[in-house]
């Protein structure tokens, strides 16, 4: 029976923590087959929050491996305001931007494009932190994914916040039905996403 540990990030965590969000990248499926760079979803998803506020970012690990996160921001508007200025600037550098029919991209294409776009995201003044959490399929439905969240929001409480919220994809109905039965309420959806939050 494996032993899992809630513990603080590290910087020697970065690589493991971006494969974990590509394999977890397809509506909490593995994505990795959907892309030819393997790093591109992560330094969206993840490697913001490390550089950005790394003492936000927890790690779930089974013996010596990893096999989740759950990381975020407590103020999700002075992070996006850093993501614009700071991290997608040097993204830019590193990739070329798509061009062509947007209609043809691959997913890589897609999730490049970002890089060079102003991140503009829903801002909820009630919840300004938010969070990602993933957890690799050892991990799932054994209690995990909840007593993460309490960590996550006995840190926020810790630091005086006092609302956050997350994003899912409207295909991902299990992450949808944990964060309900979590207490997290439905605040807005489109035709790909769902927000939802939570008092803390
Ligand atoms: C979604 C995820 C975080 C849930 O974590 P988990 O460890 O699998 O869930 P837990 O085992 O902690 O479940 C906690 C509670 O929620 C309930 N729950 C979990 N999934 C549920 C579902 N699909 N429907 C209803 N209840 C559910 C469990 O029964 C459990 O209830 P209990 O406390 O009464 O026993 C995890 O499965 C995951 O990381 N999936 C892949 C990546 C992903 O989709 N991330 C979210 C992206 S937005």
């Amino acid at each position: 029976m494996s032993e899992f540990n809630i513990r603080s990030y590290q910087s020697g965590d970065r690589d493991a923590v971006y494969d974990i969000c590509l394999k977890t990248g397809d509506s909490g499926k593995d994505a990795s087959h959907q892309f030819t760079d393997p790093l591109v979803l992560g330094h969206i998803y993840a490697g913001p929050y490390m550089k950005y506020e790394p003492q936000s970012v927890f790690i779930l690990s089974d013996e010596n491996n990893l096999s989740g996160y759950i990381m975020g921001t407590m103020n999700s508007k002075a992070f996006y305001k850093w993501m614009n200025k700071e991290w997608l600037p040097i993204l830019r550098n590193a990739y070329s931007e798509p061009s062509g029919d947007p209609s043809k991209w691959s997913r890589t294409e897609k999730t490049i494009k970002i890089f060079f776009m102003e991140m503009n995201k829903k801002l909820f003044e009630e919840f300004p932190a938010h969070l990602h959490i993933d957890l690799l399929p050892i991990a799932q439905g054994k209690g995990q994914g909840k007593l993460m969240m309490d960590h996550y929001i006995t840190h926020l409480r810790n630091n005086h916040v006092t609302g956050v919220h997350l994003g899912l994809s409207i295909a991902n109905n299990r992450a949808f039905n944990f964060y309900k039965k979590y207490g997290m309420h439905e605040l807005e959806r489109d035709e790909d996403s769902i927000f939802m939050g939570l008092h803390i």
